[in-house]
């Protein structure tokens, strides 16, 4: 194995002009997996090429759909009726391609997957019992790998038991081939892509309050217009807002209610982030951020999944900002990639913050750091925090343990870096 290239970044002066961010790596999967399960072929503009979006690509082709970029670049995904995959799917980093495929496979077709170091230790359990209390069959433990064994579903009513968007999709992908109606209640909400893709592409799906009602259907390809990644546009949000002089524009940001929960925090930290809209198949906005001098604040209960995956690089935020941040309610963070509740509090402390762990949370103390930094801060292989502390190094210089991992999600994240930074 190569030994991991460590990244030292130095304080950098105002961070200027327009970051193109990449295109929405939730919708880019949902854009593979439903066209590979529509009648016709789905063209996805703004797409997100990465190395978890090649995982499900690589995964939809095995099962029989075709995919192709054409020269515009758009991703041309033509659906067929899915075969058993031949070897075993190889899912990479991605819970997403896992939990989602757990759920598309069951009712359809034969399968065992697997993943990485990270994606073997995740949990599975989540996924496989509703979807075995529709009839669904797998051999294995209740980690990868797991062999999904086809049968036939029935629809069921199914209360959510952990707040993810992955396990509804997985229940709603299975329940477009089941026997009867599956309703999915949640009684806080998650991202909402695949109830939205499933609604344009023909799907009998209604939504009253909390619960989702799916009826059998036959999917119809259609055209997706990706908008980018908020998850990608935080690290520009949080890096624009603590280096001092900062301007950037955010062009093309999708900004979906069930996601945008990073807008209204940094709002209550006190940021200066403007949000033009633009048309769009999904909310989406232009975004600009300038420096501002930030508060601390709390984070908790419904909010949390709304800005799950930004939570580290908003502890950063935090870090530098005045007074106490309190985040709780999210233990989730702790099944991620890594347990990026231990990896940001360490990365925190590396850097000279004050920082705590707590079972559900952490605690950052806030007002920069109190010591010189004691060593690198390491990722644990994890994307988002390797981003998230690049993005702290832009304000008091850091050294990351390895960049490699955030091919999985934002190969062009380095780049940008060094653009916005420079200019
Ligand atoms: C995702 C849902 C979230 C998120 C992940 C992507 C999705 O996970 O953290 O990065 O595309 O549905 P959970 O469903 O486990 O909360």
């Amino acid at each position: 194995m190569v030994a991991p290239e460590p990244l030292v970044i130095a304080p950098s002066g105002p961070l200027r002009g327009s970051v193109r961010i990449p295109g929405d790596k939730s919708i880019s999967h949902r854009s593979l997996l439903l066209g590979a399960l529509a009648r016709g072929t789905t063209r996805a503009v703004g797409w997100l090429d990465s190395e978890d979006i090649a995982a499900t690509r690589t995964a939809v082709v095995a099962l029989g759909a075709r995919v192709e970029v054409d020269a515009s670049g758009a991703l041309c995904v033509t659906g067929a009726p899915w075969r058993d995959a031949a070897g075993v799917l190889d899912c990479g980093n991605s819970g997403t391609t896992a939990r989602l495929l757990l759920g598309a496979l069951a009712p359809r077709a034969g399968a065992t997957l697997t993943g990485d170091a990270s994606l073997v230790r995740r949990p599975m359990a989540r996924v496989m019992q509703p979807l075995a209390r529709m009839g669904a069959c797998f051999e294995g433990g209740l980690t990868l790998p797991i062999r999904v064994v086809p049968s036939r579903l029935q629809g069921a009513d199914l209360v959510a038991e952990v707040a993810s968007a992955q396990v509804k999709s997985a229940v709603l992908l299975a329940g477009l081939a089941a026997e009867g109606t599956t309703r999915w209640t949640e009684h806080v909400p998650t991202r909402d892509h695949t109830e939205r893709m499933l609604l344009e592409m023909g799907a009998d799906l209604t939504q009253v309050d909390g619960t989702v009602c799916l009826q059998p259907s036959t999917l119809l390809a259609t055209d997706i217009d990706v908008p980018g990644d908020i998850s990608s546009a935080a690290f520009w949000l949080v890096a624009g807002s603590i280096v001092p002089g900062s301007d950037l524009l955010l062009d093309d940001v999708g900004v979906n209610p069930t996601r945008s929960g990073i807008l209204d925090v940094l709002a209550r930290m006190g940021a200066d982030v403007t949000v033009e809209p633009l048309p769009g198949f999904e909310p989406t906005g232009m975004l600009r951020v300038r420096a501002a001098h930030l508060r601390g604040t709390h984070i908790s209960g419904a909010e949390i999944p709304r800005l799950v995956d930004e939570l580290p690089v908003l502890a950063v935020a935090a870090a530098f900002a005045e007074g106490e941040t309190v985040i709780a309610d999210a233990s989730e963070l702790r099944v991620k990639e890594s347990d990026r509740i231990a990896a940001t509090v360490a990365g925190l402390r590396a850097l000279g913050f004050d920082a705590d762990e707590r079972p559900d949370g952490m605690v950052i103390a806030g007002g920069g750091p109190r010591r010189a930094a004691s060593g690198p801060v390491l990722t644990h292989g994890d994307h988002r925090i390797a981003m998230a502390f690049a993005i702290a190094g832009l304000r008091v210089g850091a050294t990351v343990s390895e960049t490699a991992s955030i091919a999985t999600s934002y190969p062009t994240f380095l780049t940008t870096l060094e653009e916005t930074s420079r200019a």
